[in-house]
Formats: structure tokens, sequence, C-alpha cells
């Protein structure tokens, strides 16, 4: 079987969501049009939407994301810092690193959004600061997330977020009828991640079956509290 992109929400629910869920942002909407016309992967409206609502809602100080692109979600969760607050931002992509800080630049962000070319398999762990960011967002690798985690738990503060897209991967992470046999390395490492999030004894998580499948989980026992140092 080849991908089914409408296995996870039926087409007629995400074009309803989507009629609703207009982007009011100038800036923003001229970046999923350039992602549209040129095949840059961003996130789908709706998660757009999440992000932006829990942004706000958290008003975060520090945010690490793993998967710039061309710096839209960047630019998106930047609208909910808290005043002064700043984003790092990995990607390894050399075309799309320049075009992100270009956006960004002409975004008025250059000081608030720090785009950083690396691979963030690696970079995670040179990061030596703990519990430092309010959110972290995964939208790079995904068979790499499992290799991730335990860095990104580190990472984030009591009380911050962990968001993690694309974690249903047009269903094929939930079922074996939807699955295409060349994907099988990446969903298998998408279920072993869905595993340890769901039963980390520092986080409390939520699968939320929306766009590609988003996974948002509260960081709810500092390092401390659990490992007594
Ligand atoms: C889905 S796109 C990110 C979209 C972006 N978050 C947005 O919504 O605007 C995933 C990006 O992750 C980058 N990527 C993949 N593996 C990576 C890695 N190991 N380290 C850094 N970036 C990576 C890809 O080059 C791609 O640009």
């Amino acid at each position: 079987m080849e991908y089914d992109l409408n296995a996870i929400v039926t087409p007629y629910v995400t074009s309803y969501i989507r009629e609703k869920t207009k982007q009011s942002d100038e800036f923003l909407a001229g970046l999923e049009k350039y992602a549209a016309e040129n095949n840059v992967p961003i996130v789908e409206p709706e998660t757009a939407r999440l992000l932006s609502v829990l942004t706000k809602l958290k008003q975060p100080e520090r945010i690490l994301e793993v998967g710039c692109a061309i710096g839209y979600s960047s630019i998106l969760m930047s609208k909910g810092l808290k005043e002064g607050g700043k984003i790092t931002t990995l990607e390894y992509d050399h075309d799309m690193v320049m075009t992100a800080r270009k956006n960004i630049d002409a975004a008025g962000l250059s000081d608030t959004i720090n785009v950083v070319e690396a691979d963030a398999k690696d970079y995670l762990s040179y990061i030596d600061e703990d519990e430092i960011f309010d959110i972290i967002f995964l939208d790079g690798p995904k068979a790499h997330y499992v290799y991730m985690l335990d860095d990104a738990v580190r990472l984030l503060k009591k009380g911050g977020l962990l968001i993690s897209d694309n974690i249903l991967f047009k269903g094929m992470t939930a079922d074996d009828d939807h699955f295409v046999r060349r994907k099988v390395t990446i969903i298998n490492r998408l279920r072993d991640y869905i595993d340890a999030l769901m039963t980390h004894p520092q986080l409390e998580s939520s699968i939320l079956s929306q766009g590609d499948g988003v996974t948002v989980s509260l960081k709810t026992v500092s390092d401390f509290e659990r490992f007594g140092y």
C-alpha cells in the first residue's frame, strides 16, 4: 500500500478545520505560499495554530526548535515569547539555513531567533545548561526523536512543554495496514518514541490526531526530583 494521506483525519474534516483556521499574519501567509510553491515541508495549518496557542499560553523565555526549514514555525512561535525571549532553531541543510536567516531578518527577528547550522542528532548533547528551555519543538529527523528524548527532557524546565510533530506519520505509526515497507525503520522508531513518551517518569503526554499527529508533553518532574542531584 502507498501512503494514505487521509489516514488520520478524514478529508472533509480537514477541509472544514482549514477553512476555519485562516492565517491572518501577512508575512506568515507569504511563507506558507512560498513553502507550498517550493515543496518545503512546514507544519500543517492546524498544527501551526496549536503551536501558536500553546506558545502564547506559556509565554516562554527560551524555545528550542529542531528542524527550522525556512523559519516559518520559529517566526510563528516568536509571537508568543515573553519580552526579551529567544529561540534557538537547528537546521542542517545549508540552503534552508540561508533562506531561514533571510526570512527572519525580513521579519525583523534576527536578535530573537538564532538559526544554528548543525546536525541536531549531535548538537543537543553539546548544550550543557540543563533545564533551560520552556518549550522544545521537535520537527526534524523523525527516526531520531527517540534518541533525542533524554536530551530533550534534560534541557526542558519543569513545567515546560515538549511538542513533537508527525508522530502518527500518515497513520502508519498506528496501524500495520497503513504501513509502507520502506518506512519500517522510521515507523518502528516513532512507535518506540511514543511508548517512551507515554511511560516517561518525568512527562505527562497527550497524543493528538490532528495534522500528521502531534504529541504535547508536560515535564512534571524535574531532574533533581527524579535523580536527586
Ligand atoms: C518538517 S521540516 C521543519 C519545518 C519547520 N519546523 C516549520 O514548520 O516551519 C524538517 C526540517 O528538519 C531538517 N532536518 C532533518 N534532519 C535534521 C537533523 N538531523 N538536524 C537538523 N535539521 C534536520 C530538514 O532539513 C528540514 O528542513
